[in-house]
């Protein structure tokens, strides 16, 4: 037997030849000892034991698994506040959010493993220029967030960063060649999702290259696990934080820490809260927030059903007004549950059809010019229906939400830069500093406020006698 073999082992061989995919062996031969060695490791990451169920289960189905015909929209606070009972609570709630900010129980957790290919950038996403003026990356733009974050609530704030084997490299250089972007650096905590292979819709794990699987991040749903196998749930956990501030890293306005929403969260003894906006059509592609049996979920735009998504009520408003800009606060001990041993926590496998390219028997690799291969994800927010108490409250969308998906178009970095600078442009307003403004209300010049200064329309207020009035025209950076 030739020795790369021999090096794969009789158990792994058999697993590999015992699912039928005995194709992966085929170049083993080749490869020099670095190759062979790398390319082990993807094997034995391989779940062979379900690879079969999972499989025929996912290429069975042509897609998830069907909606229920029962669900209805969920429920959710209102705001702004639609009465002088809410404007207490949330007055309370912010109070004890800030409390809750102060006392080091919450902790920030950004995912920014994703593979960013509808944006196309060669790098982790967090890398990619977003601010209007300064060009700021999305990681630089979030760290300054939270240096302000920690002098402005006085405390030591940690920050936890999903990566993906695809970026964590890149992301973990990035940050040291930046030196943290002033950050401490024990407060920046980098962990690894898994991966999951591509399958042919033969059913055949694909290779991109004579040592490699086609593999891609298993979504980031993957958070779960990873937090916990990595150690860092332990280690927060026995730190003292009880609470997680989730946002992802292609969201630059999500405010990364929100006293009302932290506090309305432990305020209602919640396991998970979600912050929701009104949808601007049917088709907006956001999560639904939905009830089914009891029970809160997020339905992908891409699975709701149309006449669901269409219903509108008696008022000819959208009945599934709700929708998710993916910002959420879990409970460190919700998540320590999901993840223990006996849970029995299986999210489900999301699939999307993608082109992926292959390596032929010749070992040439392919481009497909149509999709040949499912991609299977999982999503955070399934783990919703398993939450024994969960709340739900609106944003302003010009506050919370800037999604960063494509190079152009509907959410863009264009779209993004825009907002931002709409917002920075309310905030001075908002200080009664005066924007010039085009006749279609749009700010007539480029406006950026520096995070490290001006995490907030009120650390706007507090420095007003500061901020010179913006130029027309012109590019306004406050630092
Ligand atoms: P998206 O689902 O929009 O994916 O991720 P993406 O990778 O940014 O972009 P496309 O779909 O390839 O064009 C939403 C957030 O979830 C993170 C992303 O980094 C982003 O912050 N994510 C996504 C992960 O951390 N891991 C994943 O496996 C997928």
């Amino acid at each position: 037997m030739n020795s790369a073999l021999e090096k794969i082992g009789s158990t792994l061989r058999e697993k590999i030849k015992d699912c039928g995919q005995g194709h992966l062996l085929r170049f083993i031969g080749e490869l020099d000892p670095a190759s062979l060695l790398s390319y082990l490791d993807q094997l034995n990451a391989v779940d062979w034991e379900n690879l079969d169920a999972l499989i025929r289960l996912n290429l069975i189905k042509k897609k998830d698994a069907p909606i229920r015909r029962d669900i209805s929209p969920a429920p959710y606070y209102p705001y702004p506040p639609v009465d002088d009972k809410l404007k207490a609570l949330y007055k309370t709630a912010e109070k004890e959010g800030v409390s809750l900010i102060k006392s080091g129980k919450l902790a920030l957790l950004t995912v920014a493993g994703g593979q960013g290919t509808r944006l196309g950038f060669d790098g982790p996403k967090g890398t990619f220029r977003i601010s209007p003026i300064r060009g700021k990356t999305f990681f630089q733009y979030f760290s300054e967030k939270i240096i302000r974050a920690r002098e402005k609530y006085q405390t030591n704030l940690q920050w936890l960063i999903m990566t993906s084997s695809a970026n964590s490299k890149a992301t973990s250089e990035y940050f040291s060649m930046n030196k943290f972007f002033g950050l401490p650096r024990d407060s920046v905590h980098f962990f690894t999702q898994g991966m999951m292979p591509a399958i042919s819709f033969d059913g055949r794990l694909i290779m991109e290259s004579k040592n490699s699987l086609a593999l891609s991040p298993n979504g980031h749903g993957g958070a779960l696990s990873a937090l916990k196998d990595s150690g860092l749930l332990n280690k927060i956990s026995k730190e003292g934080v009880e609470i997680l501030s989730y946002f992802q890293i292609d969201n630059l306005i999500a405010p990364p820490l929100d006293p009302l929403f932290i506090g309305l969260h432990r305020i209602e003894n919640s396991d998970v809260s979600s912050r929701m906006l009104s949808k601007t059509g049917p088709c907006e592609k956001l999560g639904n927030f939905c009830v089914s049996e009891g029970k809160l979920n997020i339905i992908e735009y891409s699975d709701m059903p149309p006449e669901l998504a269409e219903k509108t009520d008696e008022a000819g408003n959208l009945s599934f007004i709700a929708g998710s800009p993916a910002i959420h606060i879990f409970n460190v001990e919700f998540i320590r549950s999901l993840t223990a041993p006996d849970s029995g926590l299986k999210l489900p496998w999301h699939r999307a059809e993608k082109k992926v390219p292959y390596v032929d028997d010749d070992g040439k690799v392919i481009h497909p010019e149509k999709p040949n291969a499912i991609k299977l994800e999982t999503f955070i927010f399934d783990c919703l229906p398993f939450a024994r108490k969960t709340i739900i409250i609106e944003a302003l969308r010009e506050e919370q939400f800037s999604p960063t998906k494509n190079p152009e178009g509907i959410d863009s970095a264009q779209t993004c830069r825009a907002m931002l600078v709409e917002r920075d442009a309310k905030w001075l307003e908002n200080a009664g500093i005066k924007v010039p403004r085009k006749p279609d209300g749009g700010a007539d010049c480029l406006i950026e406020l520096s995070p490290l200064k001006y995490l907030d329309a009120e650390d706007v207020l507090l420095r007003k006698s500061q901020i010179k009035i913006p130029g027309r025209g012109k590019e306004n950076y406050y630092e």
